[in-house]
């Protein structure tokens, strides 16, 4: 018997090119939320649901950058300050992050991003000048200027929202949309020799769960994945500055480019993260691949517990994989057939959208390319968390180990 809830909670529509058997589960449309009055229990619901649903989307809302802080605290109320730190330093400025972020000053847990001149004074940031990202300025090989004029795009960048070093992994992002332009649809291309494709919203956000991710793995990797932890470079987003990205936006071409180690703004040991590649959800127990492909740096492989089948298994000695190539390709193989195009949900925003979801349930990438003068206009925000993502538990690793 359903449970009966404080609010609504409808299935999203799914795009043509989805599979519902993975995607069905996959976020809901929350209606009767009203953010001025929200009560203790109704945030609980809202939390709890995210957990469950990876993605949740309010229609026509209105929400200030303080109550839009308190929404994203509700996930994590020890967590305070922003998922990244403010970049000070002029290493700091190679950060490939830098450019796209504009903080909201009076409440800096909340940056504003998009495309576009903002005309005149807007919370506090005067006449601020955004830049939606664009795959050329990252991908080795761009889609040609032909192509990108007759609506060709792709995934810019894969990613959790995440400082993954130093700073841990936001639970939840919010993200706001206060302007949208309307376009047509784009057609997304894959280029990399499986002929995928998929038709996407002009700069609709990708998303993809991090649990499905996991489940259409072969038991090979599934095995390798719960035994797998992937150590990040110390400030990632300066150490791959001058790296280029794959085509489909999962991670980062071996062309020796990244920074030296000694070259980086200063970085201590400690603060360095490793992660579990499957991060268990904390309401439902399931487990989510979540890697930042871009940002890994090494892999530290368990041996297969006794007793584990053996053959077939992949790496059943463990180990460090230290050589960056053989780190990246493993993480594709893990990672790819969780961004098929079935496996995809796009979200095509309309103002007054404001969409959470499960920062450590899923990836998401931005799609798409808008003229310089093209306003677009949404409020971010995530807390880098006072806790780290829980791994595969014992039950797990005798499962699937
Ligand atoms: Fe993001």
């Amino acid at each position: 018997m359903a449970t009966a809830t404080l609010f609504q909670y409808h299935p999203l529509g799914l795009p043509s090119s989805a599979n519902p058997k993975y995607l069905q589960s996959l976020g809901r449309r929350v209606e009767g939320v009203d953010f001025d009055h929200l009560s203790p229990q109704q945030t609980e619901e809202i939390v709890n649901q995210l957990y469950r649903h990876s993605i949740l989307l309010f229609k026509n809302t209105k929400i200030t950058p303080k109550q839009q802080f308190e929404l994203t605290n509700a996930f994590d109320p020890k967590a305070g300050d922003y998922g990244h730190k403010t970049r000070t330093s002029k290493k700091d400025q190679q950060s490939i992050l830098h450019p796209d972020l504009k903080t909201i000053p009076h409440q800096p847990q909340v940056q504003l991003i998009g495309n576009g001149p903002v005309p005149g004074r807007y919370e506090g940031l005067e006449s601020p000048q955004l830049k939606h990202p664009h795959h050329k300025t990252f991908h080795k090989e761009p889609v040609s200027d032909a192509d990108e004029a007759a609506g060709i795009t792709r995934f810019y960048r894969w990613h959790i929202d995440a400082a993954l070093y130093d700073l841990s992994p936001p639970k939840a992002t919010t993200l706001y949309a206060v302007r949208v332009p309307r376009g047509e649809p784009q057609t997304l291309r894959y280029d990399d020799g499986t002929g995928d494709e998929l038709k996407v919203p002009l700069g609709g956000t990708c998303f993809v769960s991090g649990r499905t991710m996991f489940d259409v793995l072969s038991p090979e990797l599934k095995s390798l994945a719960v035994r797998t932890r992937v150590e990040y470079a110390p400030h990632p987003y300066v150490w791959m500055s001058k790296a280029h990205a794959l085509p489909t936006g999962l991670g980062i071409e071996s062309e020796g480019l990244e920074l030296p180690l000694e070259d980086l703004p200063d970085w201590e040991e400690a603060k360095i993260k490793k992660f579990p590649v499957c991060w268990k959800n904390p309401v439902t127990g399931d487990l989510h691949v979540q890697v930042h492909p871009c940002g890994a740096r090494k892999l530290h492989i368990e041996r297969l517990p006794s007793g584990a089948q053996k053959s077939g298994a992949l790496y059943p000695e463990g180990g460090v994989v230290e050589d960056l190539k053989e780190v990246r390709d493993i993480l594709y193989r893990i990672q790819r057939p969780g961004i098929a195009p079935e496996l995809v949900y796009p979200v095509d925003w309309e103002e007054g959208d404001l969409v959470v979801f499960h920062n450590r349930g899923l990836l998401h990438s931005v799609v798409g390319a808008f003229k310089p003068d093209e306003l677009r206009m949404f409020h971010q925000c995530n807390l880098a968390s006072t806790d780290e993502p829980e791994g595969p538990s014992e039950a797990d690793i005798q499962t699937y180990a």
